[in-house]
């Protein structure tokens, strides 16, 4: 369903992620696709992004009057956020773009929403790799799957095990280990900054059997996620060092491109990779 300037866009949140797209969307760099509207209640952050902008698209005050305007939403905001987003995306006849995966984990109830709706909920790779070859492992079966994410202090600062643990992340001399455990921990743990984990979880073997290890580097300038896989089909190895956004330095750059790259997926004739 689109109009006669193609896919009809709408982003929720216009910070790196959101903000990034709404420029793809308004440069052409995806083909077939047109930036419908814009949600941000940061009335600062809105103006500075629309002002950026060949075409400004209209403001919705909610996700709901977005979605209404919309054949797809892209929700950038945050995992507390997300579920809003797609709840009120697949309601009012939009598919969703999740960028806050870890907004998912748990909520079978949005994926059941959305079928009933004849909704699609599309989770982009974003700031890792290899989620093909994970889920074309997983058709033959997956023993163990572990991600281990290494960051700059300044990309862990603030989040919840680093504040219940008193971790003074700039004590810190060399590489270390500051958590291991379940991706469901880990979502909990690091809610905004282990997206990848959800979604590796959803590609691979669930939040309870996917392994994530967090290490804090003080010598690191790249946000660095390594996956490992073994099952039926052999042994995967994959790693990502990615550029903090220049919008913000807990966001992997990758991510917005991930997403970019998903939106000319969704709108190509030639579509690469499974
Ligand atoms: N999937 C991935 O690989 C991946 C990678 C990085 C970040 N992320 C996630 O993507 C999301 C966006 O990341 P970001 O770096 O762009 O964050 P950001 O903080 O730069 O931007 C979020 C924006 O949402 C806006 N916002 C807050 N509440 C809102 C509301 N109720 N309605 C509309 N807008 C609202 C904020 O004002 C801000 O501009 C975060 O949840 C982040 O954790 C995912």
């Amino acid at each position: 369903m689109s109009n006669r300037n193609g896919l009809r866009i709408g982003i929720v949140g216009a910070g790196a992620i959101g903000g990034r797209i709404c420029r793809a969307l308004d440069s052409g760099e995806v083909p077939g696709a047109a930036l419908a509207g814009l949600c941000e209640v940061d009335e600062a952050k809105r103006r500075s992004v629309l002002d950026g902008l060949q075409h400004p698209p209209p403001s919705s005050a909610t996700p709901a009057e977005l979605a209404a305007a919309c054949d797809l939403v892209v929700e950038a905001v945050s995992p507390g956020f997300a579920p809003e987003v797609i709840e009120a995306a697949v309601t009012h006849g939009a598919d969703v773009v999740v960028m806050s995966v870890a907004g998912l984990v748990g909520r079978d109830d949005l994926v059941e929403l959305a079928a009933r709706h004849g909704r699609r909920i599309y989770v982009p790779t974003g700031a890792i790799a290899g989620l093909d070859a994970v889920r074309a492992a997983a058709v033959a079966g997956l023993d163990e799957v572990t991600l281990t994410t290494t960051k700059p202090p300044a990309g862990l600062a603030g989040a919840p095990h680093v504040v219940e643990h008193g971790l003074d992340l700039a004590a810190y001399r060399e590489p270390t280990v500051i958590f291991d455990g379940s991706a469901r921990e880990a979502v909990a743990a690091f809610p905004k900054n282990v997206n990848v984990s959800a979604a590796l979880s959803l590609a691979g073997l669930g939040v309870d059997r996917t392994r994530v290890r967090v290490v804090v580097d003080p010598t690191a300038d790249t946000n660095r996620h390594e996956i490992t896989a073994t099952g039926a089909a052999g042994r995967l190895t994959l790693a990502v060092d990615n550029v903090p956004s220049p919008d913000n330095p807990k966001t992997s750059y990758l991510a917005a491109l991930s997403a970019i790259a998903l939106l000319r997926r969704l709108t190509s004739s030639l579509v690469v990779g499974s």
